[in-house]
């Protein structure tokens, strides 16, 4: 792994990627923050030697370099699901390589469910903590030990401070930020009623498809985490009705302006 970090960093320097601080991952409901970045580079994913290629869906994600609230960036368009078919190592290689090319900082967002039932569609949470149901590490291989730590401390995995920051920011705007755990699941489908109850029986507060795999990796390699959801459906197993990919849209297109102000305003800061 080692030989194909050190090739994508290079041919990723050679296109003017110079030294990024900060590496944005852009879920559901952040997609609209790279108006406000000027682009200086971008490169589709499928043209970047040794990143996963496209399986089950096609892929038009796009990694960008640029300029954000007055630091450099690199900001990946487009994430890797497992339920894509992608194994974990597929999953969290770009986060090796953003490291690689110099961010210390990793911020993330994603689209959740809320199993919190005080908290509504449209509102947005900090995750403070995880529960990793993905089955696997993304940090199970050989040959792990010469990127870092196998044993990988995660007694703190998101950044105290950068979570402080925010919510002061989300203070000062007025936006509602619930803080919890959020549980990571593969998909593709949704969760039974049985599931929900068990999520919330074992401390989640919302549940997804992502951003966990990423996250340990991050802490594998020593970087600052910070990560933000939008909840789009309320999980209650009591009166659960089927799910409605439009309505799961619109209430992540409703928090969207949320979420960008929350991310810019911290990056200024950072
Ligand atoms: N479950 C899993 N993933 C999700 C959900 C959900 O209810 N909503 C958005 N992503």
């Amino acid at each position: 792994m080692i030989k194909y970090i050190e090739e994508t960093a290079e041919y990723l320097q050679d296109k003017g990627f110079d030294a990024p601080e900060i590496g944005i991952i852009l879920g559901t409901g952040l997609g609209q923050l790279i108006d406000e970045i000027e682009v200086l580079k971008q490169v589709s994913y499928n043209h970047i030697p040794n990143f996963p290629t496209a399986t089950v869906e096609f892929h038009k994600g796009k990694l960008i370099y640029g300029n954000l609230a007055g630091k450099k960036v690199v900001v990946m368009q487009g994430r890797f699901h497992l339920y894509e078919g992608y194994t974990l190592q597929d999953i969290t290689f770009p986060v090796r390589i953003m490291e690689k090319l110099g961010i210390k900082t990793l911020l993330v967002s994603n689209a959740a469910g809320a199993i919190n039932l005080d908290y509504k569609k449209g509102e947005l949470m900090l995750i403070d903590d995880h529960i990793n149901l993905q089955g696997s590490s993304p940090l199970a291989f050989k040959g792990v030990e010469q990127l870092g730590e196998r044993f990988t401390d995660m007694s703190a995995p998101y950044d105290k401070n950068i979570n402080e920051r925010f919510e002061t920011i989300a203070k000062a705007n007025n936006i509602k930020l619930h803080k919890g755990v959020y549980a990571s699941v593969v998909g593709p489908q949704l969760e039974t009623r049985a599931e929900y109850r068990m999520l919330k029986l074992i401390g989640a507060d919302a549940v997804g498809m992502s951003t966990v795999p990423e996250i340990i990796v991050a802490n594998h390699l020593k970087l600052k985490v910070a990560a933000v959801s939008v909840l789009t459906d309320e999980c209650d197993p009591d009166n659960l009705e089927p799910i409605n990919i439009e309505d799961i849209i619109a209430s992540a297109a409703k928090a969207e302006p949320n979420m960008i102000t929350l991310f810019k305003e911290l990056i200024e800061l950072l």
